[in-house]
């Protein structure tokens, strides 16, 4: 999955990640009808979260038009733990499945970790299980979360240049910030992590040669943060009280300084979902040894 993508990449400096993500899906959707089989993916949703329920009809969708079956199960937002791990169990048993996802956040009352550990990790097209975290940490293939798995992409797409580059990660969580800092670590870059309690994150942030944020905070980072020239990929989506969505980082003041930046939306949001695709397939040829 690693031939050159041939979509435009970056108009001046805003890095077309709708466009990379379409190069992406054409690509698995030749290689799922080349396979000589159909992948399968389950996504199960708990409760109506509204920012859920879009992605997972999004997620569903896009397994669709690459030729993936795609199916979602949906469970009413009082579904006991219990439940939820013998369906996970039923499509860990079930050999028409390849990929199975679990729309994070569940509802209280649900230990997600137990879930996430339920899931075969073979079908752990998330990357979230503890074997496939672990394969990461070690600098070991294997299926990696969606949305870092999405930067690396667009990173390589910008041709930045990530070998010896100072990158900055800025946030911690499990879904992107550790594992955006182990891919970047594999591939050479020298990597800080950086959070709430980082003194001085201005100053961190600006020794960035690549500045990957993920912190869920409306445009915590400023310009006067950014190294001139610096790639900035911004994996924050926030919704404004007057209704605006914007990212983690104050485009209109950063886009003059940054050597290329990705826009909210349009940015990382279409990789996450191209890299999911990429995942079931992968899961999908792997489980069959191909
Ligand atoms: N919630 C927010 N991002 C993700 C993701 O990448 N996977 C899952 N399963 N849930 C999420």
């Amino acid at each position: 999955m690693t031939k050159p993508l041939t979509a435009p990449i970056i108009d001046g400096r805003i890095i077309d990640g709708k466009a990379i993500a379409a190069a992406l899906r054409a690509e698995i959707a030749v290689k799922v009808s080349a396979a000589g089989f159909t992948p399968g993916l389950a996504v199960v949703l708990v409760g109506e979260n509204p920012a859920s329920t879009v992605y997972v009809r999004t997620k569903d969708r896009a397994a669709r038009e690459a030729g993936i079956a795609a199916r979602t199960i949906r469970l009413p937002a009082d579904t006991t733990q219990a439940v939820l791990l013998a369906t996970i169990e039923a499509l860990n048993g079930d050999d028409t499945i390849d990929g199975i996802l679990v729309q994070l956040p569940l509802p209280k009352g649900i230990d997600s970790q137990a879930v996430i550990a339920a899931i075969d990790a073979a079908k752990d097209v998330d990357g979230f299980h503890p074997t496939n975290v672990g394969h990461l940490a070690d600098g070991r293939p294997g299926l990696v979360p969606c949305t870092p798995l999405g930067v690396m992409k667009l990173l390589r797409a910008t041709g930045v240049e990530i070998s010896g580059a100072r990158a900055v990660v800025l946030g911690r969580s499990a879904i992107v910030g550790r594992p955006m800092a182990r891919l970047l670590l594999a591939a050479d870059a020298t990597v800080t992590i950086a959070h709430s309690r980082t003194r001085d994150l201005p100053a961190e942030c600006r020794r960035a040669d690549i500045l990957i944020v993920a912190v869920g905070r409306p445009e915590i980072v400023r310009g006067d943060w950014i190294q001139p020239g610096a790639t900035v990929i911004d994996v924050g989506i926030n919704r404004l009280p007057d209704g605006r969505l914007v990212g983690d980082v104050a485009f209109d003041e950063c886009a003059g300084i940054a050597g290329a930046i990705t826009p909210v939306p349009g940015g990382v949001g279409p990789m996450t979902v191209a890299c999911l695709l990429e995942n079931t397939l992968t899961a999908a040829l792997l489980r069959r040894c191909l």
